[in-house]
Order: structure tokens, then C-alpha cells, then sequence
């Protein structure tokens, strides 16, 4: 996938070898599908012969006839795929994300068919900016198009699909658009498969020290400011939660801070992901059954390097600054023990009566730091932080809990632009006081009622007034809603979403 080539073509496509082209096809009432005029013939017969009508996620597959005016096609095999009915009124994320889906329908086609190269003609669509319909493509074919078969070294047969090489998208009339808009996919896409690859890893094989590698290389390369706490660098800072979460963990821990800066004074954004490796519970022990899938406990923390990834290449006028505070959560002889009390950063006392509620503790110390260090004018941070969001929304919203109304609109819109979307829950003093502890500041678990929001109240504590908001993926950094351009295992889930936000964003109006 890294190495897959997207480029942009006003060739006349009879001209261009492929292994599979692709063209859309817009459903009317009662008659045949609007399409290009090479394919025209075929789907009138098709839909003549009602075995195609243009609906979303309808195919039709046919070889280039000899005898017909095709026979000049360079393309070995012609896919027509269904759109469905245009329809001006309908929301633009949501037809943005059905071009994603086609994007994604394209890629299994390609799986299928064992394409290897790809043409795509680049649809119309009334009322959608061509560089936003080239975008969502570009992202879905890219992002359906993942795999990872690191792994899988012996049993993979010489044979076996190994993903696009080339992909050309077909404009006569709007190269330019169409360029810019799949520049911008392809980097989204990219990021959030990145994502996924960290998320793929096992524990043994992304460790805290890989996320600080992966700083560092992304550093060099695009001259960001790297700099990686250690364990010692924690404890003259008194980061007592993620240090106190490390205990048990013969593996030591890191912070990991990327920054980005445009050279002009400009807002700070501050991301902050949770980045643990694996996420044993600590001495309150996970079960045994479905642990292995607390390998991507880390998926907060995948989601704002890889982000920077996408800032890095598209420098924008905005600061950014990414932490991941990085640790395992084991249970050796010296893990912290349910009733220790634990100094964070910042001062603030906290009785740890569930080890396993660790994500709050090693983001209260990220949070604290990163503010305190960078005075940021917006902070967000993200996390697979409690089961309870998955009771809660399912695996087709991510929780959003926030101290800001224009912080969280702002995310919420840029979440429907990606296509990954928020829903927001509430916090108050009334949740606040579920944390409250007998014998210090807070405690680190508030009961089961509202488990995501008193996870954030927790968080709460480590943000002062910076505007700040919070989004818990743990239902959605895998397993998340079922489309083809999100295959089975690790979402990216977040990756365009933070992307979205730093492309749209206007200065930052409110007072700090
Ligand atoms: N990493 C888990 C949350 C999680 C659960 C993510 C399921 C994905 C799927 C987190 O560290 C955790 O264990 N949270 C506890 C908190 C509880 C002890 C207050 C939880 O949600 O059960
Ligand atoms: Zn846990
Ligand atoms: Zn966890």
C-alpha cells in the first residue's frame, strides 16, 4: 500500500493498459442508468434485461468485445459500479462516504479479479466539488485496499493478492481538481493505514519504544522537534500515573512528543493518544478470553503520529503538537496494587482502586504535561478508554466528551466529514463527584454508571480551562461499523478525523 502509485491522467483511456477499469453509473426512474458513453451500450442492455439498474453497490462486470467500438480499450476487464439515484438534497458527507464505499467496492474488485493495475473514471456528480468526489474515492480505494500479512510468511503462497500497484484516475475536463483531491485522499488514507499497521502489531512487536522510533524517523524526515521522555526524565517530573501504570511492566515506558510548527505565530492544537501496548488489566487481570485484542489499547496514540504524518507533508497553518505517553499495563511483582495512592503531574492525589482503569492515568500525566509545556489553545485527546462506550454507542460512534461547545462542533464536523462519526455525552459536577475519594484528590474509577463520562471526569481534572475535548474509541478502533473500505481488525479510526479537523480549521476565537 505504501508503494501503491495514484496519478492522474486526461489520456483517452482506449490508450491506457489496465487490468481492471472502472466506471459509475447514476440510477434513474425507469430508465437506464447515466453513465460515460463507452459503457453506455452495455448498461442499457444490462438494464434492458433488468440485471442492472445503478443502485448503490451494484456491479457489472464484462470483457471489451473485439467486434464493438471497444476493442481500441487498453483495460483487460470493465466494471460498471451503481451509485444510486443522485440526489442534490442528500448531505454531502453522506455522499462523500458512498464514494468511499465505492472506493472500497473498486478495491474488493480488484482482490477479486487479482487486478493489479486500475483505472478509474472519475464520476460527475451534480452539486459535489470534483476534488472532494476524486478525495473520497482515492481514500476508499486506499483504505479497502489494506491488508497486513507481515506475519504470515510460510503458509502465503507465491500467488496470493498483494494489493494495487497502480492506480490511474481518468478526468478530461478536471485534471486539476481531480489531482489535488486525490493528493488529499491518498495522504488521509496513507496516515489511517499507518494506523493500522501500529494497531496490527502485536504487543511483542510495538512496544513503547516503537512509537518513539516512529517519532523519530517521521521527525528526521519531515524536520519536525522530537523529543521522547524516559522513565528517569518521569520521575524528576513526578508523572506519577504513568509511571505507577509501568510498575508491573519489565518494559519501560515513554512519552513521546512530535511538534509541528509553521514558522508564524499561529493557534496550538494539542493531541494527546493513549498508547498502550497491551493492556493486561495489571493485578485487577483482564479475563483470558478476548485479552489478545487488548494488543490495540494503543490506537489513541497510533491515531495523532500517524495524523502528524498528514501535517507533516501538508503544512498547515496551525501548530500541532502529538503526545503519547506509551506503556504496557502488566502484573509483575512491583505493579502498583489496588489502594495506592499515586502523585500526577501536576500535583492532583489519586487512589487507584482498579488497575485496569489505566488509559486515565498515563493521559492525566500527558494531558497535564502537554499543557503545562505548550499551552495549547485547544487539546483533544483519544483513547480505547472503557468498555462502558461500547454498552453505550455500539461500534458505530466513537464517545465525545468535552468542556467546550465550538471545540466539539468542530470535531463533530470534521468526524461526519471523515466518516467516522461523534456522538456527545455529557459531564458535570454530579459525575465529577462519582470519582470523589476518601483518602485523596479522586479515585481512578467512578462505579458503573456513566463508566465513559466518569472516565472524562477523571481526565477533566488534568485539562484546567483549556478548552478540551476527549473522544473514547474503544468501540470503534476495531470492529467498527462493517463498509468496505474498513476491512475486518483495526479501524485508523480517528487518523482523518484529526486530519479533517486541521485542514478546516479557522483561528480560534474563544477566550483562553
Ligand atoms: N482498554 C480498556 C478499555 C477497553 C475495553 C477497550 C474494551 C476496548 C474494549 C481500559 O483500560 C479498561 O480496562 N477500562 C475498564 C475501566 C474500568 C476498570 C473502570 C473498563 O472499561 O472495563
Ligand atoms: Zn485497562
Ligand atoms: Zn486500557
Amino acid at each position: 500500500m505504501e508503494t501503491t502509485r495514484l496519478t492522474v491522467t486526461e489520456k483517452p483511456i482506449d490508450t491506457i493498459a489496465s487490468d481492471l477499469v472502472v466506471y459509475f453509473a447514476t440510477k434513474r426512474e425507469d430508465m437506464p442508468p447515466v453513465c460515460d458513453p463507452k459503457v453506455e451500450d452495455r448498461v442499457k442492455k444490462a438494464h434492458e434485461l433488468g440485471d442492472f439498474l445503478g443502485k448503490m453497490d451494484e456491479e457489472l462486470m464484462y470483457y471489451p468485445d473485439v467486434d464493438t467500438k471497444e476493442k481500441k480499450t487498453g483495460g483487460k476487464r470493465i466494471l460498471v459500479l451503481g451509485m444510486g439515484k443522485a440526489e442534490p438534497e442528500k448531505d454531502l458527507a453522506d455522499i462523500l462516504d458512498n464514494l468511499r464505499r465505492l472506493g472500497g467496492n473498486t478495491a474488493r474488485a480488484c482482490e477479486k479479479t487479482k487486478a493489479k493495475t486500475l483505472l478509474v473514471c472519475v464520476p460527475h456528480i451534480p452539486q459535489v466539488p470534483v476534488d472532494k468526489i476524486s478525495q473520497a474515492l482515492a481514500e476508499g480505494i486506499l483504505l479497502g485496499d489494506y491488508r497486513f500479512g507481515k506475519y504470515k510468511k510460510t503458509t502465503r503462497k507465491k500467488t496470493d493478492y498483494k494489493g494495487l500497484a497502480d492506480i490511474k484516475f481518468f478526468s478530461d475536463t478536471f485534471v486539476k481538481p481531480v489531482r489535488k483531491g486525490a493528493k488529499m485522499g491518498v495522504t488521509a488514507a496513507r496516515a489511517a493505514c499507518a494506523a493500522r499497521d501500529m494497531a496490527n502489531e502485536p504487543g511483542n512487536g510495538w512496544t513503547p519504544g516503537q512509537f518513539a522510533d516512529y517519532a523519530a524517523d517521521l521527525a528526521k524526515t519531515h524536520g519536525l522537534k522530537y523529543t521522547c521522555l524516559g522513565k528517569k526524565d518521569m520521575q524528576k517530573l513526578g508523572m506519577g500515573g504513568i509511571l505507577g501504570v509501568n510498575q508491573g511492566s519489565s518494559t519501560p515506558p515513554c512519552m513521546v512528543v512530535l511538534e509541528y510548527s509553521p514558522g508564524k505565530k499561529t493557534d496550538t492544537l494539542l493531541l494527546v493518544g493513549k498508547g498502550v501496548t497491551f493492556d493486561s488489566g495489571g493485578i485487577s487481570i483482564k479475563p483470558a478470553s478476548g485479552m489478545e485484542e487488548m494488543k490495540y489499547d494503543m490506537c489513541g496514540g497510533a491515531a495523532v503520529l500517524t495524523a502528524m504524518a498528514a501535517v507533516a507533508e501538508e503544512k498547515p497553518d496551525l501548530r500541532v503538537v502529538a503526545i503519547v505517553p506509551a506503556t504496557d499495563n502488566m502484573s509483575g511483582s512491583s505493579a502498583i496494587h489496588p489502594g495506592d495512592i499515586i502523585h500526577h503531574y501536576n500535583g492532583v492525589t489519586s487512589e487507584i482502586v482498579n488497575t485496569d482503569a489505566e488509559g486515565r492515568m498515563i493521559l492525566a500525566d500527558a494531558l497535564a504535561y502537554g499543557i503545562k509545556t505548550y499551552t495549547p489553545d485547544c487539546v483533544v485527546d483519544i483513547a480505547t478508554l472503557t468498555g462502558a462506550v461500547i454498552i453505550g454507542l455500539g461500534h458505530h460512534y466513537s464517545g465525545l466528551v468535552s468542556n467546550n461547545d465550538a471545540l466539539s462542533e468542530r470535531l463533530v464536523a470534521a468526524g461526519k466529514d471523515a466518516g467516522e462519526p461523534l456522538w456527545r455525552l455529557p459531564l458535570n459536577k454530579d459525575y465529577e463527584k462519582q470519582i470523589e475519594s476518601k483518602v485523596a484528590d479522586i479515585k481512578n474509577v467512578g462505579g458503573k454508571p456513566g463508566g465513559t463520562i466518569t472516565a472524562a471526569a477523571y481526565l477533566s481534572k488534568f485539562v484546567d480551562k483549556t478548552p478540551w475535548a476527549h473522544l473514547d474509541i474503544a468501540g470503534t478502533a476495531w470492529d467498527f461499523t462493517e463498509k468496505s473500505y474498513i476491512p475486518k481488525g483495526p479501524s485508523g479510526i480517528g487518523v482523518r478525523t484529526f486530519i479533517s479537523l486541521i485542514r478546516s480549521w479557522k483561528k480560534w476565537e474563544q477566550p483562553k
